[in-house]
């Protein structure tokens, strides 16, 4: 099965024709399924975009921090659980045998505040964009936020069936050395933000009570290209741009894998 891999498109930056020739793009790679990891466009049209995708093969996807913006983290999830069943929300349904070999599950995960400097001066648009942080303590509604996502990962790793290859999507790099930009990782003022602990620790937790399963984890948020083999059996995959074409609004066609 060829699973093609995207992540941070941010297709609202895109005029029509440029949105055009991305999708053009997509479907000249020949997918049987879409892997999506986020930051797809802003709450007012990643229904949209979800669905423009599904019309060029079958998408599965979790959501980035970008997809909520000018809304709330509930209201969003509220219109993700409407859609029709082609279109898969991964944290919804949990684990899904996609071949007879590869077991797929995805949940959005969040920078957590639990690595780097807490007291960073690097500020996100998510603070004034996403209405979860206009009250209350920041860094205590990223960990709850966090712990949320890992207990989803958590319940969603306990319902998988048995299989050799299990295929994690996730936006935020669940380990500060899968974090990184321009091919370094990101430093101290940035990984609160960028990195989610809670669901890293599920993560190596899982790798090591199945030596024998190969986990590969897809993400992206960090918007660099990286690979980090975090267990023998666990190699987490960052996506982002290549240099030369950074910036928002030159999406890329991440890469194909064969499933
Ligand atoms: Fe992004
Ligand atoms: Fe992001």
């Amino acid at each position: 099965m060829r699973a093609t891999w995207l992540t941070d498109i941010h297709l609202n930056f895109l005029k029509p024709l440029a949105l055009k020739a991305f999708y053009e793009r997509v479907r000249a790679a020949q997918p049987h399924i879409l892997l999506v990891t986020g930051d797809i466009g802003e709450s007012d049209s990643v229904v949209r975009f979800v669905t423009e995708l599904g019309q060029i093969a079958p998408i599965y996807f979790v959501l980035g921090n970008h997809d909520y913006y000018r809304s709330s983290i509930a209201a969003v999830r509220g219109a993700m659980a409407r859609l029709p069943t082609e279109l898969t929300w991964l944290p919804a349904v949990g684990a899904l045998k996609i071949t007879p070999r590869t077991t797929l599950v995805g949940i959005d995960g969040w920078g957590d505040a639990r690595c780097g400097d807490a007291a960073s001066k690097v500020q996100l648009s998510d603070w004034q964009l996403i209405d979860d942080f206009r009250r209350g303590d920041r860094n205590a509604t990223l960990e709850r936020l966090g712990a949320n996502e890992a207990r989803a990962l958590r319940s969603h790793l306990a319902a998988a069936p048995p299989s050799e290859h299990l295929v994690v999507l996730t936006h935020v790099p669940p380990f500060p050395e899968a974090c990184i930009y321009d091919d370094v990782q990101s430093d101290d003022n940035w990984l609160p933000w960028f990195t989610c602990i809670a669901t890293g620790n599920v993560l190596r937790e899982h790798a090591r009570a199945h030596p024998e399963q190969q986990i590969t984890v897809l993400c992206g948020h960090s918007h660099g290209i990286g690979r980090f083999e975090a267990e023998p059996n666990l190699v987490v995959r960052t996506g982002g741009w290549p240099k030369g074409i950074e910036g928002y609004g030159n999406p890329v066609v991440q890469d194909t894998l064969e499933l």
